[in-house]
């Protein structure tokens, strides 16, 4: 494992690695949490991550095999659809805000994007 800008580098991810990302707008409201699940068979095209989506009080918003999720997760497939650790492939803030334009962007993801143009996937 090395250090990426405060973000922990791994290569790859184990059957049942748990991922939760919590989102917040620039406010620092919550917006909802995001977690991806990888649940061996599941979805081989998709390297078998299981998504879900959740509001701020724990509602599911929608699970599975989310089309939206995938379409962008899929943009790092060398990273396994996980987008930290970089910085092999970083998405753009552009591409971000046009698809959550009111949520931020992780500020050491921001980062991320600075010290390593070169990974932008376009
Ligand atoms: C427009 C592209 C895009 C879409 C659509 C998207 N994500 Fe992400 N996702 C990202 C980016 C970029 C990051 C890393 C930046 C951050 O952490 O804020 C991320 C981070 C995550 C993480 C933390 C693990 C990681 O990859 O770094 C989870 C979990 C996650 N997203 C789940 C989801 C789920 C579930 C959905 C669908 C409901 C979804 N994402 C839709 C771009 C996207």
């Amino acid at each position: 494992m090395s250090q990426a800008g405060g973000i922990i580098h791994v290569s790859r991810y184990k059957n049942d690695s748990l991922l939760v990302k919590e989102n917040f707008n620039k406010n620092r409201k919550p917006t909802g949490v995001t977690a991806m699940l990888k649940l061996a068979g599941y979805d081989a095209a998709d390297r078998n991550w299981v998504m879900a989506a959740y509001k701020p009080d724990g509602t599911m918003v929608s699970f599975g095999k989310i089309g939206s999720c995938i379409a962008c997760h899929t943009m790092v497939q060398k990273q396994d659809f996980v987008f930290a650790p970089p910085p092999q492939q970083l998405l753009s803030i552009r591409t971000w805000k046009a698809f959550f334009p009111k949520q931020e962007m992780n500020p050491a993801y921001v980062s991320l994007l600075k010290e390593h143009p070169e990974a932008v996937v376009k």
